[in-house]
């Protein structure tokens, strides 16, 4: 089946019991272990029929053989940190988001997984940042909020040479618009908090792997550390899937014709945006990805008109994240990247004057008005 259609078929696309349209909320912890025979289920946090139906689709959407569901992206991440052991080392991309910085650097370092954070877009400097006791690569592309592309079938392949594990972030693209494990990634995480769902009203995870074996891992790891997706949430978030595709389609259309119209005013100095030309990885994200998504960043002329620019916008949420019906504003530099100190932001190009911004699905005109009335006057 073609993607669109596996959006609303794939995993069970009804309830087997009733024929209802689809897997309803099993809301139990436990279930009768005499009725096993009705699908091997004994307590929620090992498996849950709603939950078994969420992992099945995305399993199959990403191409993988094992999804596992968590209580949000950074579940799913830590969770995928935990298959690593003290004395381990990772090469991770200079440009993830904020948080997973913070778990690697305050939380994981204690446990003694250390990490190195590199320029991933720099082939030669992910190959020598390589040590004897590195056991995984994570990646972001694009990467927050600079939208900096990573050759992702590069990456996976040097992983694969060395036998250690590949992990990347797909929550900017989703298997829409990028299917990392198809390009040989071990493992996709993703935050399907944003664009899986689409609707922000859900905090979700989720971790994909490519093969069993991998899967089967992870899958000890969601039931021994216990950071399981609540079955209302997997329903909810089985929902807003089924709109994946045209959500993204819209949103990305906008996105497109604001990057282009951003990049043509005086008072924006730079518009961060893989579908513009010009953009430096835009080749590069061309020949694995399907689209440049619906998220862009850009830099205005100064500190003082960001300031002002957040404080005048209507449409937008000024908030953290992203992926949902409606456009959000963000300001990096006190949100997502907040805990990422001030001079490793700038080291990263992570400047006061960048705003990132994830086009809903409002009229482009609209969101056009909007921006341009908070950037003052001289229109
Ligand atoms: C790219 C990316 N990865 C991971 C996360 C963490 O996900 P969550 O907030 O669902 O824990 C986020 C959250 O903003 C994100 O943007």
């Amino acid at each position: 089946m073609q993607f669109k259609s596996r959006l609303i078929h794939a995993g069970p696309d009804r309830d087997p019991y009733t024929g209802a349209s689809g897997v309803p909320v099993y809301l139990a912890s436990t279930f009768d272990q005499r009725a096993a025979a009705r699908g091997g289920f004994d307590y929620t946090r090992s498996g849950n029929p709603t939950r078994e139906a969420l992992e099945q689709t995305m399993a199959d959407l990403e191409s993988g053989a094992l999804a596992l569901a968590f209580a949000s992206g950074m579940a799913a991440e830590s969770s995928t940190f935990l298959l690593f052991s003290p004395g381990d080392h990772l090469v991770v991309s200079n440009g993830v988001y904020g948080g997973t910085y913070r778990v690697l650097t305050q939380l994981f370092s204690r446990l003694g997984l250390e990490s190195t954070f590199v320029d991933s877009t720099d082939r030669q400097a992910v190959r020598q940042a390589l040590r004897p006791e590195t056991r995984g690569i994570f990646v972001e592309s694009p990467s927050n909020p600079l939208l900096e592309i990573t050759d992702l079938p590069f990456i996976a392949e040097l992983a694969r040479e060395r036998g250690i594990l590949s992990i990347v972030d797909n929550t900017f693209c989703t298997p829409f618009l990028q299917r990392p494990l198809e390009l040989g990634f071990d493992i996709v995480v993703h935050s399907a908090t944003k664009f899986l769902n689409g609707h922000s009203d859900v905090l979700a995870g989720l971790a994909i792997a490519r093969e069993r074996k991998t899967g089967e891992r992870l899958r000890f790891i969601q039931n021994a550390f216990g950071a399981v997706l609540g079955v209302q949430d997997c329903w909810l978030l089985l929902r807003g899937l089924k709109t994946l595709a045209i959500r993204m389609e819209a949103a990305q259309a906008g996105a497109q014709q604001l990057a282009r119209r951003l990049a043509a005013l005086p008072e924006v100095r730079r518009v961060f945006y893989p579908g513009l030309e010009g953009h430096p990885g835009a080749d590069v994200h061309n020949s694995q990805a399907s689209g440049p998504g619906a998220v862009l960043s850009f830099e205005l002329e100064s500190s003082a008109l960001t300031k002002t620019f957040l404080q005048c916008v209507n449409l937008p949420l000024v908030s953290v994240s992203l992926g949902g019906v409606e456009s959000i504003l963000s300001h990096p530099a006190t949100m997502s990247h907040a805990s990422m100190p001030a001079e490793e932001r700038k080291k990263r190009g992570i400047s006061d004057a960048l705003v990132r911004l994830s086009v809903g699905l409002e009229d482009p005109e609209d969101l056009w008005r909007d921006l341009r009335q908070a950037l003052g006057t001289r229109f």
